[in-house]
C-alpha cells in the first residue's frame, strides 16, 4: 500500500495532504511513533515513545488503540525493549524479554492481536545466533507485522468492496478503521475500495459510548476520506433499522474465536447484531489474521476488559476555547459499570470478511491452513 493509495490514511491538515501510519518505529532513536488518539478529531500529533515501558503505558492509557494498532504497538515495543538490553547474558537477554512481552501483553486484555504479533516477533528473535542478531531480527519481524497488517487490511477492501452497492446505507460500530490499524482498516477497508470505484453510499457512525470511537475517531476518518456520513446515537440503530434506513452492519473485532467464529469487538456491537438478525440485516465482521484466536473454545473465556468508572460517569471533549476537557454528566455521587468489550456468538454474524475471502464464522476452523492456524 503506498501514498497515493486512496484506501491510506492521508490525512489533510491546513489544506496540505499527508500519508500518515498510525503506528511506525524509527530505529534510529529506538522510539515508537504513534498518531496520539486522544486528541482527535480536534488536534492531530504524532508522538515519540522512548521506551518500552512508556510503550506499554501508551497501549494502556488509549494514546493507540484498536486491535491491529495496539498489535503493531506491541511488536515495536517487544523489539524496543529487546534492543534496550545492553547486556552481554543470552540468559539475562532472555528474561528482559519475558519481561517486555508480559508488560505489553498486559496493557490490554482484550485484543489478541498483540499477543499474536508479539509470538510472531518471539519466533523469529529464536532464529539469531547471539543477542545483537535476535535484537536484529525482532526489529525485522515487528516491521514485517506492521507491513502484513496493511497488506490484510488492503485484501479486506478488494473482497468486502462488493458488500457495499451504489446506494448503500452502512452502519459501523466503534472505530475499525486507519486509525484502529497501522493503515486503511478492517470495516472501513470495503467502504474505502468501494468509494475509490466511484460508489455513493451513506455511512451512520455509532457514537459508541463511553468513549465516543464513533463519533471522535470513525467521524473524522470518514470527513477525511470525503465519504458521506452521519453520527447517531448508540440508542439510535433500532429505529433507523426498523423504518428501513439501514442495508447492512460492518464492524471490527478485537479477538476472532478460530473455532467456533463468535466474535469480540466494542461493546455495543452484540445489541446490534441482535438488532440486526430481527430485521434481517446481514452483519459482517472484518478482520485481519492477527485477530483469529486458534486456541479459545468459547466465546464466554474471552478476557472482557473492566475499564474505568469515570468514563462512563463522564464525557471527553473541547470547550469553547479548544481546551481538552471532561465534563461530569452523570450523578457525582453515583457508581458505573464499564465493560468495555462484548462477545457476539457466530449464529448472529452472516460472514466475516478475511484476507482470504468472505468466510461464514464456522468456515474459519475448516480453512484454517490458509487462515494462518493450526494444524489439529
Ligand atoms: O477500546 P478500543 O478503541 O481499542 O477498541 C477497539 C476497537 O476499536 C473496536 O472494538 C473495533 O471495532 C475493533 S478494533 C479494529
Amino acid at each position: 500500500m503506498d501514498s497515493s493509495s486512496l484506501a491510506a490514511m492521508n490525512v489533510t491538515l491546513r489544506g496540505k495532504t499527508r500519508h500518515f501510519r498510525t503506528v511506525s518505529f524509527d530505529a534510529k532513536k529506538n522510539a515508537v511513533r504513534l498518531v496520539e488518539q486522544r486528541l482527535l478529531p480536534h488536534e492531530f500529533r504524532v508522538v515519540s515513545v522512548a521506551d518500552h515501558r512508556a510503550t506499554a503505558g501508551a497501549i494502556r492509557d488509549m494514546v493507540v488503540r484498536g486491535a491491529g494498532a495496539i498489535g503493531a504497538t506491541a511488536a515495536y515495543g517487544l523489539a524496543q525493549g529487546a534492543r534496550e538490553f545492553t547486556g552481554t547474558s543470552p540468559a539475562k537477554f532472555e528474561r528482559h524479554v519475558d519481561r517486555v512481552f508480559a508488560r505489553l501483553k498486559d496493557a490490554r486484555p482484550t485484543a489478541v492481536d498483540p499477543v499474536n504479533a508479539m509470538l510472531g516477533v518471539r519466533a523469529a528473535m529464536a532464529n539469531g545466533e547471539d543477542i545483537a542478531a535476535r535484537q536484529e531480527l525482532a526489529l525485522r519481524a515487528a516491521e514485517a507485522f506492521a507491513e502484513a497488517d496493511v497488506r490484510h487490511c488492503a485484501e479486506l477492501g478488494e473482497h468486502g468492496a462488493p458488500l457495499i452497492r451504489e446506494g448503500s446505507r452502512v452502519l459501523t460500530h466503534c472505530n475499525a478503521g486507519w486509525l484502529a490499524f497501522v493503515d486503511v482498516g478492517t470495516a472501513t477497508a470495503p467502504l474505502y475500495a468501494a468509494h475509490a470505484a466511484g460508489r455513493r453510499f451513506h455511512v451512520f457512525c455509532d457514537e459508541t459510548r463511553p468513549r465516543c470511537q464513533g463519533a471522535s475517531l470513525t467521524a473524522w476518518e470518514l470527513a477525511q476520506q470525503g465519504i458521506s456520513h452521519q453520527v447517531i446515537a448508540d440508542n439510535a440503530a433500532g429505529h433507523l433499522m426498523q423504518r428501513g434506513e439501514i442495508d447492512l452492519v460492518i464492524v471490527g473485532s478485537d479477538r476472532v474465536l478460530g473455532r467456533t467464529g463468535d466474535v469480540a469487538n466494542k461493546i455495543g456491537t452484540y445489541t446490534k447484531a441482535i438488532l440486526a438478525r430481527h430485521h434481517r440485516i446481514p452483519f459482517y465482521v472484518a478482520i485481519p489474521l492477527s485477530t483469529i484466536d486458534w486456541n479459545l473454545r468459547a466465546g464466554t473465556d474471552i478476557p472482557i476488559e473492566e475499564r474505568s468508572e469515570s468514563e462512563v460517569l463522564g464525557a471527553w471533549g473541547i470547550d469553547g476555547r479548544g481546551h481538552r476537557v471532561r465534563v461530569q454528566v452523570a450523578n457525582p455521587t453515583s457508581g458505573a459499570r464499564n465493560p468495555g468489550f462484548d462477545v457476539t456468538p457466530a449464529a448472529l454474524v452472516t460472514g466475516i470478511v478475511t484476507p482470504v475471502g468472505i468466510l461464514r464464522p464456522r468456515e474459519l476452523w475448516r480453512r484454517r491452513s490458509e487462515l494462518g492456524g493450526p494444524a489439529k
